[in-house]
């Protein structure tokens, strides 16, 4: 067991890595007219940093949102969602580029995901509102009358291209869908979340670790242990309690892992990943299933314990199949680092070719058991015919 808890903890670890590593030190920009602003975060995503003065004494803060390698044909915006997450809801500043070069700033508070954001007022009051374009960065400038006496908000910013001189609808990569989080103006704070219910791009994170690591390569590793194990007579029972171990483990993480799907699809108001999900949903059905059929399987000499087991290994093969194609799936849609799927893609090739190895090698165990036996006569134990899964059960004590 012990290499499979250092796996998961390895991937744990690796992972949250990746969430944090993208601080940077953002505290030394010059702004024009010598601007200075006294705390600075730089956000997890799309290049952007939010700089700001914050005055207790009448609840404003003045910030300066900026974005670096914004091409003339973008727009940027930065919002707070004073009683929301998210895109609905918010209050944004926008930076909208002119067909001169300039960039006009006005405001517009976001009411639903069609929004093209036109100009309104906010829900609260803002002044001093302007943008520049400075070597390839837009900086959108503004003071904010904090609501509530509040200092603490859910943000989202968000970048995407000009049509016909208006902001168009923006792309939806993962940078564009992780770009929520929060800021406290008072503590200097940030988090990379969605705000309610914890942050979004680490639950996504922890969703793709849980399920990557036990559909995605602890079910395979238990269904090598079933197949490759067995023909080893040393390895009985053993076998089939470590491929119990496993797979029990396997489900038993993948059904967190599972459920922490089914909130993020609850979540994603506006996005909706339909295959994904099926597929998600058709792997718990058919990994229950494997579970109950564990409780119902016949002896190993009964004689349905034969279509038993050709149900319990085609479902188990569809299991691992459908569970690998929808890690990848779900790859491209959190779409980390490449390094996260050349990793992933790494350990099944791996477990392949340890596969395909102690198939071959089963197949010579297996040939050679034949060739005694049939030196020996019919005496022998028969019961390990061709890897057989089915075809003899005299082996399967433990089963
Ligand atoms: C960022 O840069 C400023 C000015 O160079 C320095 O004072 C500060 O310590 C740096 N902060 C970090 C976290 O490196
Ligand atoms: C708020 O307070 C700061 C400093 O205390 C001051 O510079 C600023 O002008 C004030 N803003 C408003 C809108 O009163
Ligand atoms: C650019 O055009 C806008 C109107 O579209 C105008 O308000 C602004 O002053 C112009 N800026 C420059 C630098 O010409």
């Amino acid at each position: 067991m012990e290499p499979k808890i250092l796996t998961t903890l390895l991937f744990l670890t690796l992972t949250s890595t990746f969430i944090t590593s993208s601080a940077q030190n953002c505290s030394t920009y010059s702004f024009t007219n010598n601007a200075i602003f006294t705390t600075c975060i730089t956000l997890p995503v799309q290049n952007s940093h939010l700089h700001w003065t914050y005055h207790p004494a009448n609840s404003t803060v003045d910030i300066a949102f900026r974005r670096t390698g914004v091409s003339t044909s973008e727009w940027v915006a930065w919002a707070l969602n004073v009683d929301g997450s998210g895109m609905v809801g918010a209050q944004a500043l926008v930076g909208l580029p002119d067909s001169n070069g300039s960039v006009q700033a006005y405001t517009s508070a976001v009411t639903g995901y069609g929004t093209s954001l036109d100009r309104s007022s906010l829900s609260f009051d803002v002044s001093e509102i302007r943008a520049e374009r400075v070597n390839g960065d837009v900086v959108v400038y503004g003071t904010l009358v904090l609501p509530g006496g509040r200092t603490s908000f859910n943000q989202v910013w968000q970048t995407g291209p000009v049509t016909n001189g208006a902001p168009g609808a923006h792309p939806l990569g993962s940078e564009n869908r992780n770009s929520v989080g929060t800021v406290d103006f008072a503590t200097g704070e940030a988090g990379a979340g969605g705000g309610v219910g914890g942050s979004l791009l680490h639950r996504r994170n922890t969703h793709g670790v849980l399920n990557a690591v036990s559909w995605g390569i602890l079910m395979p590793m238990g269904a090598m242990v079933a197949r490759y194990l067995k023909v080893f007579k040393v390895a009985h029972p053993a076998w089939f309690y470590i491929h119990i171990a496993c797979q029990v483990t396997a489900y038993g993480v993948g059904i967190a892992g599972w459920a922490t799907g089914l909130k993020l699809g609850s979540d994603s108001v506006g996005i909706k990943y339909t295959t994904h999900r099926n597929i998600g949903i058709t792997l718990f059905v058919f990994g229950t299933l494997q579970v109950f059929a564990l409780l119902l399987r016949p002896k190993p000499d009964h004689k349905y314990r034969i279509y038993w087991n050709a149900y319990h290994i085609s479902i188990g093969y569809a299991v691992i199949s459908l569970s690998i194609t929808n890690v990848f799936k779900g790859l491209d849609i959190l779409d980390p680092e490449k390094k996260w799927k050349h990793a992933y893609t790494g350990v099944i090739i791996s477990l392949a070719v340890i596969a395909a190895i102690l198939e071959a090698f089963t197949w010579f165990i297996v040939l050679k058991r034949k060739t005694v036996e049939k030196d020996q006569g019919p005496a022998g134990d028969d019961a390990y015919g061709a890897n057989d899964y089915g075809q003899h059960n005299g082996h399967s004590q433990a089963a």
